[in-house]
């Protein structure tokens, strides 16, 4: 029986605002995003000119120091992650305790907490070069780490980071590779995967991002605040869509690729059913992500052997969805995730890893905001009000008198 909207408590005005529909909880000079128009900017460069000419570890170096790096600083910034790759050997043993059935995502956030015990001397906030050190450990150490989880679910030998390699094809060849035999890189398999971990880079305040901002204003060190960050990603509202849209397309397919019979379903709110991969909080337009996600998502599923008939049905949805007023009056246009998770299974990422390789992309994001937030001389603890509506005062009664 609340309205949103100015309410007064007993220490005075109080602006009740559920889901931070309309507060701003810092300033940033990170990323712009226009909902209404489609308008996704990292330091102000488009996401459409990233994603054509920058490399993920250029849009990380972009997104933390502020800059687009030369040629020597990127070098020098990979290299610089390279020397990190490797896990402490005591914390290898560390996944032998899990179940086997862990979810990754699980196993990410726990290893990524448990950085903090293993590399004690990079934790102090507010020491330069100890937040260097430990952003340069996460980078190098979360593929390692997501690798590892995977590894260890499907029973198969944890493989070392080979330094030889790029980034990417690190952690292609440690999910995917085996030690009795050479892993054979597709170059196209590893340019759609940089480019879906820079259109995943960054997003705002979003609430894994607000989570690590908000564990890191109690002057927490990097590591913890971003496994905080890898906890709040793991929710189905916000990192586990991905992996809805491919149940849903795959519902739609054994049931006799009926997009149109899927589509009224939809329109009726049949048990809340809606169209997964549509819709976002702040874009009424096309996710620019989406846009240029579609591409890749034909190049990679044209890479495999068989076409999946998934994708077929993914964009006929799209076009009787984008032709229907239930759609368009709701501005309900694709996000993100629409294509992801078929491009994930087209390279051979379990459905449960999805999640994992989200948190892998958005790493960046959370450490550069987390560095620019403790960096800010105005940066107060986050703390936020309530309105209470709880009993008034009463007198405690005695056990024997209840
Ligand atoms: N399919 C069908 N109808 C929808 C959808 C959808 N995907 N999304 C919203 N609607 C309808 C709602 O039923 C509502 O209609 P009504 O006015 O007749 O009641 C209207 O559009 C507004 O919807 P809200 O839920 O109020 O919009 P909100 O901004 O709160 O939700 C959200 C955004 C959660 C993303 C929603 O669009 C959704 O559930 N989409 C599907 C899940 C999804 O793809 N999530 C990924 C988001 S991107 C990301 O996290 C990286």
């Amino acid at each position: 029986g609340i309205d949103v909207g100015k309410l007064l408590s007993s220490t005075g005005h109080v602006t009740l605002d559920q889901g931070f529909m309309n507060t701003a909880a810092c300033t940033s000079a990170i990323t712009y995003i226009d909902g209404d128009a489609g308008i996704l900017r990292y330091r102000g460069y488009p996401i459409e000119q990233l994603a054509e000419g920058a490399s993920f570890l250029e849009v990380s170096y972009l997104l933390i120091y502020g800059q687009l790096p030369t040629a020597t600083q990127v070098e020098e910034f990979g290299n610089r992650i390279r020397l990190h790759t490797l896990l402490h050997e005591e914390m290898r043993r560390f996944f032998d305790g899990f179940p086997r059935d862990a979810h990754p995502m699980a196993v990410l956030s726990s290893a990524v907490s448990a950085l903090s015990t293993f590399y004690q001397d990079s934790l102090d906030p507010f020491d330069p070069e100890q937040v260097e050190m430990s952003t340069v450990r996460l980078i190098a150490k979360v593929p390692t780490i997501a690798s590892y989880a995977h590894k260890k679910s499907i029973g198969q030998p944890l493989m070392y980071p080979d330094n030889r390699l790029g980034y990417v094809e690190n952690f292609l060849r440690m999910t995917f590779g085996v030690p009795t035999a050479d892993y054979e890189l597709d170059p196209v398999f590893v340019k759609a995967l940089d480019l879906l971990l820079t259109l995943h880079a960054d997003h705002e305040q979003n609430c894994s991002t607000s989570t690590v901002r908000m564990v890191g204003s109690s002057q927490a060190n990097l590591f913890a605040s971003v496994s905080a960050g890898v906890n709040a990603l793991f929710g189905p509202l916000h990192g586990g869509a991905n992996q809805a849209v491919l149940e849903m397309l795959q519902q739609i397919h054994d049931s006799g690729d009926d997009v149109d019979a899927f589509v009224r379903r939809v329109k009726n709110k049949e048990a809340g059913i809606r169209l997964m991969g549509f819709g976002h909080r702040v874009y009424k337009n096309y996710d620019p992500r989406a846009m240029i996600i579609k591409k890749t998502a034909q190049e990679v599923l044209g890479r495999t052997q068989n076409a999946d008939p998934l994708l077929d049905i993914a964009i006929k949805l799209e076009e009787v969805a984008l032709a229907d007023d239930f759609f368009v009056s709701r501005k309900l246009y694709p996000n993100v995730d629409f294509y992801t998770g078929l491009i994930y299974k087209a390279m051979g990422f379990p459905p449960q890893l999805f999640t994992v390789l989200f948190a892998l992309g958005r790493l960046p994001g959370w450490i550069a905001q987390w560095r620019e937030m403790m960096a800010d001389p105005t940066t107060k603890i986050g703390r936020p009000r309530q309105i209470y509506v709880g009993e008034p005062e009463r007198k405690f009664v005695p056990m024997a008198s209840r």
